[in-house]
């Protein structure tokens, strides 16, 4: 088959199908290819072979349905039903902080490689999506040698993924680069077939070898956050000065070298990806006797947590030093609009904290409820943004789901105790609230 026309040739294995794989696998499926995806968890089993997302991503059920409904797309727990019958293995596991470690921890990598190893018989190509310390796509391939009855036959590549929670599927099926950490020209003329598609629509490739590969990603996560930690640097600055983080960020991106991407000041990144990430990295840099990264890089993290204090801070400030008998909104449980994550999320911490202070906190989410209940089940929670804010003292604005910013500030002044909002995310119209005679305040706005 040539390239640009990937459909029927391949067979794809799409192993591990929560966010990262799922996604992989209705991708796959919509370039054309016969996929089937291997999740040993049976709820999610369920639900994905039902055309249902395991989780919130706009855009993923309609197009798991879609191929489900086809027949080009199926989930099994049963590693023996994909093993000799795909091509190409994609691994795309979790690789969640260790727990007592900043380190990854690479189970799931492993009990893959345990479960999928003494299956493959013919050769095959074996493709990492998984976000790993550099060196792991090695120990990956030791193993499948070693272990498989295929031997030398099964063929390591890393293919690192760039996607965004809530864009997941743009992202996937037109990323903004490839990068194929390979080994042969055989393993690069495959992975072309699978991503024919977004290299005819001019999608860039960086074909490099396997360290290249997976150092791209923990860089790429690193250099995300710093940025972000830039901005929130400069957000405490323009707060010493009287200055305005927004218009600094505005002025910086207009700079072509720098750019106005993850330039937003708030209360710090979070999620399930750009902190354990980060101190992956760290940790493997360590490791590898690099100290100089972590310096920059534990300064990174520090920025980011201080963005979280920082908010409890002006909180208790705005509460006229007082925790006790203060009803405090929060508005967003989510890491950030568009998902239903809360790993790591700041807004959940901010709520945690100031709860532990002893305000009453009160949250409200359009999407996250259920994963907040879970997570923080202490907190109270709301059904609706209006009704969050009844009795309230003060408003937390942590989450940018658009419906906070079409919030009405004069009919929500008449239903909370005082008219005070921290808009921690500086997205909400400054003038109309104070018009409305609410105390507005943004950390970094003037
Ligand atoms: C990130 C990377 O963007 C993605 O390429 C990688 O594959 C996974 O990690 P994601 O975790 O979905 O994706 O979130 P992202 O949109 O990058 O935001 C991360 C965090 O940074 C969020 O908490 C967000 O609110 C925050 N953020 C983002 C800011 O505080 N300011 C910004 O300007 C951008």
């Amino acid at each position: 088959m040539t390239e640009g026309t990937p459909t029927g040739s391949l067979r794809i294995a799409v192993i591990g199908t929560n966010y990262l794989g799922a996604n992989t696998a209705a991708g796959m499926a919509e370039f054309g290819f016969d996929v089937i995806g291997v999740e040993i968890d049976e709820h999610r089993l369920k639900l994905l072979n039902d055309g249902k997302a395991p989780l919130y991503e706009p855009g993923l059920d309609p197009l798991l349905k879609k191929h489900v409904d086809s027949g080009r797309l199926r989930f099994t727990k049963d590693y023996r039903e994909v093993a000799d019958w795909a091509d190409v293995y994609f691994i795309c596991v979790g690789t969640p902080q260790q727990e007592g470690s900043d380190a990854a921890d690479l189970g799931q990598v492993n009990s893959v490689v345990d479960m999928l190893a003494p299956l493959l018989t013919r050769p095959c190509l074996v493709v990492g999506r998984s976000t790993v310390p550099v060196g792991t796509s090695k120990l990956v391939e030791q193993r499948f040698h070693s272990e498989s009855p295929a031997g030398i036959g099964v063929e390591i590549a890393w293919q690192p993924e760039f996607l965004r929670e809530a864009h997941g599927v743009d992202d996937t099926l037109h990323p903004d680069r490839l990068v194929f950490g390979v080994q042969s020209a055989e393993a690069e003329a495959t992975l072309r077939q699978v991503f024919a598609i977004p290299i005819a629509e001019g999608c860039p490739v960086v074909v490099c070898n396997l360290p290249t590969a997976e150092l791209v990603k923990g860089g790429a996560n690193a250099f995300l956050a710093t940025k972000i930690s830039f901005i929130n640097a400069l957000s405490e600055m323009a707060d010493a000065t009287g200055a305005d983080v927004t218009q600094l960020a505005d002025a910086l991106g207009f700079d072509k070298r720098i750019g106005r991407g993850m330039l937003n000041a708030g209360p710090g990144y979070g999620g399930g990806c750009l902190p354990k990430d980060l101190r992956a990295f760290m940790a493997r840099a360590g490791e590898l006797g690099v100290e100089e990264v972590i310096t920059l890089l534990r300064e990174v993290d520090d920025i980011n947590y201080r963005r979280r204090a920082r908010v409890v801070d002006v909180t208790h400030e705005l509460l006229g030093a007082e925790w006790v008998g203060r009803n405090v909104t929060v508005l967003g449980a989510a890491f950030k609009a568009g998902t239903d994550d809360v790993r790591d999320s700041p807004a959940l911490d901010i709520a945690g904290r100031i709860q532990l202070h002893g305000a009453t906190v009160t949250v409200y989410d359009p999407e996250a409820m259920d994963n907040a209940r879970r997570v923080r089940p202490t907190l109270r929670y709301a059904d609706s943004a209006v009704e969050a804010c009844a009795d309230a003292h003060l408003i937390l604005h942590l989450t940018e789901w658009p419906e906070f910013r079409a919030l009405d500030p004069v009919a929500l002044k008449e239903i909370v105790a005082t008219p005070v909002i921290l808009d921690a995310r500086l997205l909400l119209d400054a003038a109309s609230w104070r018009a409305a005679g609410w105390k507005y305040r943004a950390p970094g706005k003037a």
